[in-house]
């Protein structure tokens, strides 16, 4: 079955699968047709300024009281939240992991994340988590929604089925997915086995950077953005639906299925986004322009320019500067970089760096080429290079990442990541040549 959706980014969309079960000229009308209730479903406060506001009216065959009922507690020991600290003993540092492992016992999407870093205070709704999730199992008559934030899904490995209540979304390796905080889903595998990332952000929404003088075009373009139409299924079989919040897990059971949304409207709504369809804008003449040139997608923290979350790429692109030393430079930064590769290879790192790593480089710690890619680039001969075959991706937040136990411990991680940049000569010998031996 195609599912199908709506363009633009923030629209005010409409859309209903049975002819005249969306209400037109009133949200709520006394009888709304087919039987269906009436209910909003708010994303910011009633009285957050208009270009922030966010809010859908969703029409269903039953309202989200009658999905839930007694809740019981429910543990999901690996799916942490901030503040999460002191959870382990290694030392300060910059680290680099292999793949997380894939599930031996059968896992879905929910029991499958696995969280490296919490940053922030959830309870606060500042700052964000990244995780990584595996699984190998479609969730059927299990329902999840996440009170804490909104959730952007970047996949590694294989294709999933993100069944919502305002719509199907599919998604597969190099697009990505946006949930909204108290959006119900489920998550049914396309292919068997199934790894990405997550973004778990506590804060103000995701949202698309202001360009400044690049002006109205480049970059994520709004229309790129997908939103499902609406889709409903009518099961009355036993469900469940666990809810993550505060930090802790809760789970009900009901008699029917909660994705039972007739119809909607509003901008308060999942979208997906094909990376491929990102337009970077860079170096022209010389030098490295800051990474945030990439920004797909930013959400504030209520400082200016300082961002909860920035969601950057590193895409396909040419290389044509001139007299310039082309990876992204030696730098330390205020904000703190978790990074994952999707495919190929990240300019920075010649070796070690691999589709499903992730890197972590906190607070003002160290960080740039490793030796062998700061001699290929300095001695390159600098005509126009397309960078081909990558896709890498940072999850950049104001706060620090704090590593969770798992993160700490996991067999994954390269206890040799330092020296990846032991070899880094001295090149200083007092002349202005310097010594390039
Ligand atoms: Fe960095």
């Amino acid at each position: 079955m195609a599912f199908s959706y709506m363009p633009g980014f923030g629209n005010d969309f409409e859309t209903e699968t049975l002819p005249g079960s969306l209400p037109q000229g009133r949200n709520s009308p006394q009888r709304p047709a087919y039987g269906l209730y009436a209910e909003q479903l708010s994303g910011s406060p009633f009285t957050a300024p208009r270009g922030t506001n966010e809010r859908s009216w969703l029409y269903r065959i039953r309202p989200s009281v009658k999905h839930t009922g007694r809740f019981k507690a429910a543990n999901y020991p690996l799916w942490k939240s901030a503040p999460n600290v002191g959870d382990h003993e290694l030392a300060l540092g910059q680290y680099r992991w292999n793949p997380v492992p894939m599930p031996k016992e059968p896992t879905d999407f929910i029991a499958g994340v696995r969280s490296i870093t919490t940053s922030g205070d959830v309870l606060g709704q500042t700052g964000m988590a990244a995780h990584v999730y595996v699984a190998n199992r479609s969730m059927v008559d299990d329902h999840f929604f996440n009170a804490d934030g909104e959730l952007l899904v970047v996949p590694q490995v294989g294709a999933l089925r993100f069944v919502t209540e305002m719509g199907v979304i599919e998604l597969r390796p190099g697009e990505i997915a946006v949930l909204p905080r108290g959006l119900v889903f489920k998550v049914e595998l396309i292919d068997a086995e199934v790894r990405g990332y997550v973004c778990e952000n506590y804060g103000a929404k995701l949202t698309l950077p202001d360009r400044g003088p690049i002006g109205a075009n480049c970059l994520a373009n709004p229309r790129d953005f997908k939103t499902p139409c609406a889709w409903f299924e009518e099961k009355e079989t036993p469900c469940r639906l666990t809810v993550k919040w505060c930090g802790n897990f809760h789970v009900t059971e009901i008699g029917h299925s909660p994705l039972d949304v007739v119809a909607w409207h509003g901008n308060y709504a999942p979208y997906k986004y094909d990376l491929a369809t990102f337009s970077p804008v860079g170096a022209l003449l010389f030098d490295h322009p800051d990474p945030s040139i990439f920004t797909v997608l930013t959400a504030p923290s209520g400082e200016e320019g300082t961002a909860n979350i920035d969601f950057v790429i590193f895409p396909p692109r040419w290389l044509v500067a001139e007299d310039t030393f082309r990876p992204p430079w030696y730098h330390r930064n205020i904000m703190s970089e978790f990074m994952g590769l999707i495919h190929g290879q990240y300019d920075a790192k010649e070796e070690g760096f691999v589709p499903g790593g992730i890197s972590l480089h906190n607070l003002m710690l160290a960080h740039g080429p490793d030796a062998p890619g700061f001699e290929k680039a300095s001695r390159a001969d600098l005509k126009p290079v397309k960078l081909d075959n990558t896709m890498a991706f940072m999850f950049e937040t104001r706060y620090p990442q704090m590593l969770t136990r798992y993160g700490a411990e996991l067999e994954t991680r390269q206890d040799n990541y330092i020296d990846c940049w032991a070899d880094l000569k001295k090149r200083f010998n007092g002349t202005p040549e310097g010594d390039w031996s």
